[in-house]
């Protein structure tokens, strides 16, 4: 009886058994079954309660006398990153910073071990990916400090659990969980039974020696990090960081962080010495845009912070039936509702064009205040109207598309309007607010508001072709 070191488990039922199958026998359902190591030898609860009998009650202890050290955070050095953690990392957590193949994620956690050992922090780089002299050459690249981290090239957990428990750093990074086997299982790495196990591995160590864990892991297709969303629940913070490989501009952001908020964004450019925070993102581009015809400025939040980005949006004629519907950078599926809503109440048709709609820059804005922005982009591209003023300042909006045809509100429009009249940008269109704003020109329909646009438009942009449907 050696071999039983794993079994098979049914991710839907719970169902167990030795040997892995397409179906079920349990529940019936398909590819279901994962394997898990068979835990070895500790005594199971036993189905039905009584079973061991003697068990103790544990003693619950009232919050307030339960023991929290005054948290002290490891501070990454890298600004942005900080301020997407929260504060800096928290020491002991996990934190999966996810992201495409080739946007960065090596390159920042180098980065950030490289300050951190800097600060006198001890740090650990893990890489399963590269060999130790691959991971040397990048730090060249990166400056002095991140040559001295400590490597370790390993894809044995076991091996790398061990070095963490004897090195015990403050700081360590797993790159990447999905080259990490676990010689308890004998499936491939990267499958989803060795993900876990690897992660599982990780934190048991890291909550021991106090390390904060980065593990880092590739997005799947389907965009969610390691695996169905596997890890997201295991671990403190989830970073996800985004962006356009053939683009410079990266975004960091956070799905879930149990020390901060969520929602907060980092923007970094990707630049020959690594990654370079950008400040002042806005800036950047509202300078970027073009206010030629199809162009808008849209006043996003990005979390606590005002955002100001460019979209652009093209209508051109086509042969292809149905014809195509493109957005990068935003919902397709709200691209989809709004050029309905502005078929349905504001006729503008593009029924038979295709439609492009670009967040320049490879941002990608997650929110329903940039609804307005696309429609005004793509009205504007169909009439060949540029909506910018005589000036040349572009035309800055934000609101939420209603499927009546209404402008609904959204989060923080004061913020949002004193961004964008920062950068010289007034009046800001967007939806009615409870108190009046200056630098607002609220609208309530989207009829209205594009109307409105066009018009300024008229009066001060370029115009181009403006889009003939076929007859
Ligand atoms: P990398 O961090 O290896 O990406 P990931 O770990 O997410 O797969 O690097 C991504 C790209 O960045 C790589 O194609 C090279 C480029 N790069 C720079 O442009 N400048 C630099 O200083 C470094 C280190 C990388
Ligand atoms: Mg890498």
């Amino acid at each position: 009886m050696a071999r039983a070191r794993t079994k098979h488990v049914c991710s839907e039922c719970g169902h167990e058994a030795l040997a892995w199958s397409g179906q079920c026998a349990g529940c019936g359902a398909w590819n279901t079954l994962l394997e898990t190591a068979a835990e070895s030898g500790r005594p199971r609860a036993t189905a039905g309660g009584r079973g061991s009998g003697a068990r103790r009650a544990a003693r619950p202890t009232r919050l307030r006398d339960v023991e929290a050290p005054a948290e002290r955070r490891l501070l990454t050095g890298i600004g942005e990153v900080d301020r997407v953690l929260g504060g800096g990392l928290v020491p002991g957590s996990v934190v999966l910073l996810g992201g495409a193949p080739g946007i960065g994620k090596s390159t920042i956690t180098a980065m950030a071990l490289g300050n951190l050992s800097g600060s006198g922090r001890r740090t650990l780089y893990v890489t399963g990916e590269e060999s130790a002299a691959q991971v040397r050459m990048r730090a060249e690249r990166l400056g002095e400090g991140a040559l001295d981290v400590p490597v370790l090239a390993e894809t044995d957990i076991g091996a790398v659990v061990a070095t963490v428990e004897s090195e015990a750093p403050e700081v360590c990074v797993v790159d990447s969980v999905q080259t990490m086997h676990s010689a308890e299982l004998t499936s491939a790495p990267g499958s989803v039974a060795q993900v876990r196990q690897v992660t599982g591995a990780l934190m048991e160590v890291g909550k021991r020696t106090g390390t904060a864990l980065i593990i880092v892991g590739h997005v799947t297709k389907e965009g969610s990090v390691a695996g169905p969303r596997v890890l997201e629940h295991l671990v403190d913070c989830v970073l996800v960081f985004e962006g356009e490989r053939e683009r410079s501009y990266r975004t960091l952001r956070a799905l879930k962080n149990r020390f901060g908020a969520t929602s907060e964004v980092g923007v970094f450019e990707m630049r020959s010495g690594g990654l370079v925070e950008v400040e002042d993102p806005s800036a950047r581009f509202v300078a970027e845009a073009t206010g030629a015809p199809g162009s808008v400025v849209l006043v996003a939040m990005e979390g606590t912070r005002p955002l100001l980005v460019e979209v652009q949006a093209l209508v051109a004629p086509t042969e292809v039936v149905p014809p195509r519907r493109v957005a990068n950078g935003i919902d397709r599926n709200r691209l989809a509702m709004v050029i309905a809503v502005l078929s349905r109440h504001a006729g503008v048709q593009v029924g038979s064009a295709d439609v492009f709609v670009n967040v320049a820059g490879g941002v990608r804005v997650d929110e329903p205040g940039a609804d307005l922005a696309v429609a005004l982009a793509i009205a504007s591209a169909r009439a060949g109207q540029a909506l910018s003023d005589p000036e040349g300042r572009p035309l800055a909006c934000f609101g939420e598309v209603g499927l009546t045809g209404e402008l609904r509100q959204v989060g923080h429009p004061e913020r949002r309007v004193a961004e964008a009249r920062k950068f010289g940008l007034e009046p800001v269109i967007g939806p009615r607010t409870s108190e009046r704003l200056g630098g607002l020109s609220a609208v309530d329909t989207l009829r209205a508001a594009t109307r409105g646009a066009l018009a300024r438009g008229r009066r001060g942009g370029a115009a181009a072709e403006p889009f003939a449907e076929a007859a």
